[in-house]
């Protein structure tokens, strides 16, 4: 079997830092699981705007398209603010996601329980929190036309940006969300806004539909995204899957992230649909961005870039025993009180970016018996 290519794009700010972390993790693989992969690195963000003119060239597009996945670190930060909105760092991440056609978002908030008391939350309200947010990620208001800024008269202009869904994508990744609700707690809750958006009305009843043709053993509720919001914060163990569109799960995902207190921990997945082949584009990139502000200090956590890496492992590539060992380590080292300086507790020990990535090899050759 050929090695499988991997497209590395570290982006902005602390992008770099934690994604170094993650390549030494698979130089151990490499080295102790015979598992090696043909990895490549290219520019994205800020980084390439200012190097190559664009926040991603056609021929680093062009590799993400040839590749069997991608490691995304974070993109932007205000040395970028004044540069147009198509050229902008963040304008690469939404480009790879239309071109690779990366639909389907997938956003775990879990609470380890050696973090527990980090969340600004009581503890009984988050421990053994584990949420997943599907979001969908290539149309809604982030790419529905007509958008723009056109001018009424004199004093008057007007900006549109226009909210959109098909059939087909709802089904699709209402399907996403079902199939992944199916390997957890079994029920979803469907988030959009019914008693105001057509749309809203829309996202509804494909949803509904769906679920009585093919998923009627799941449970399914529906919410009012503004409701979500709120029970998010009241009462989140509620929750399994939740399944949104594409701004909706922007906001939520960011709420649901900030339960668990550490930002720094959480990964995230962006899929495509299964090719007749089998293979299927994807991106693993941290939910935290770049932080220009704590860039180059070593403070940061590398924890979400590598359980980015756990999880392509184990959507792109089935490797569920060597993704499941990852995550272990990354447990055994929070048990063992080392933490950066994000999630710093009371008599724990704190630990630069890179002495996090080597206590996880560490861990991963004590969990693998070397
Ligand atoms: C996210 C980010 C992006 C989004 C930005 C950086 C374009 O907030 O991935 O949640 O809005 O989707
Ligand atoms: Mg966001």
């Amino acid at each position: 079997m050929s090695n499988k290519k991997i497209l590395v794009l570290p982006g902005d700010g602390i992008g770099n830092e934690v994604m170094s972390e993650v390549l030494h993790i698979m130089d151990w693989m490499a080295k102790n699981k015979t598992l090696s992969f043909d990895v490549s690195e290219r520019l994205v963000g800020g980084t390439a705007y200012d190097k190559e003119g664009d926040s991603i060239s056609d021929s680093t597009m062009q590799e993400a398209l040839d590749c069997d996945a991608i490691l995304f670190g974070a993109v932007g930060g205000s040395k970028w603010d004044g540069v147009d909105r198509n050229k902008r760092p963040e304008a690469a991440l939404l480009r790879l996601r239309k071109e690779l056609d990366l639909f389907a978002n997938l956003r775990p908030a879990v609470v380890f329980d050696a973090l527990a008391d980090s969340s600004s939350l009581k503890l009984d309200i988050v421990k053994g929190l584990d949420i997943l947010t599907v979001r969908e990620l290539t149309s809604g208001v982030y790419f529905g036309q007509p958008r723009g800024v056109s001018k009424i008269d004199e004093n008057e202009e007007k900006a549109i940006d226009t909210q959109s869904y098909t059939t087909s994508e709802i089904d699709r990744i209402s399907r996403v969300a079902f199939d992944l609700a199916k390997l957890r707690n079994n029920k979803v809750t469907s988030v959009e806004k019914s008693n105001v958006m057509e749309t809203g009305m829309f996202w509804k009843k494909v949803v509904t539909k769906i679920h009585k043709d093919e998923f009627s053993s799941v449970e399914l509720n529906h919410m009012l995204a503004d409701n979500c919001a709120m029970q998010l914060v009241r009462n989140p163990k509620q929750f399994d899957v939740i399944l949104t569109d594409n701004l909706f799960g922007d906001l939520l995902s960011d709420v649901s992230a900030m339960l668990t207190g550490s930002l720094g921990m959480l990964p995230s997945a962006s899929l495509g649909s299964i090719s007749k082949t089998g293979t299927r584009a994807a991106m693993y990139e941290p939910v935290h961005g770049s932080a220009p502000d704590i860039a180059g200090k070593g403070l940061a956590n590398p924890l979400a870039m590598i359980m980015s890496f756990a999880m392509m492992l184990k959507y792109s590539f089935n490797m569920i025993e060597d993704s499941a060992l990852i995550e272990k380590a990354v447990q055994n080292v929070l048990s063992g009180g080392f933490r950066t300086a994000d999630i710093k507790q009371d008599g724990k020990t704190i630990l630069s970016t890179s002495q996090m990535g080597q206590k996880v090899i560490e861990e991963l050759s004590k969990l693998d018996g070397k």
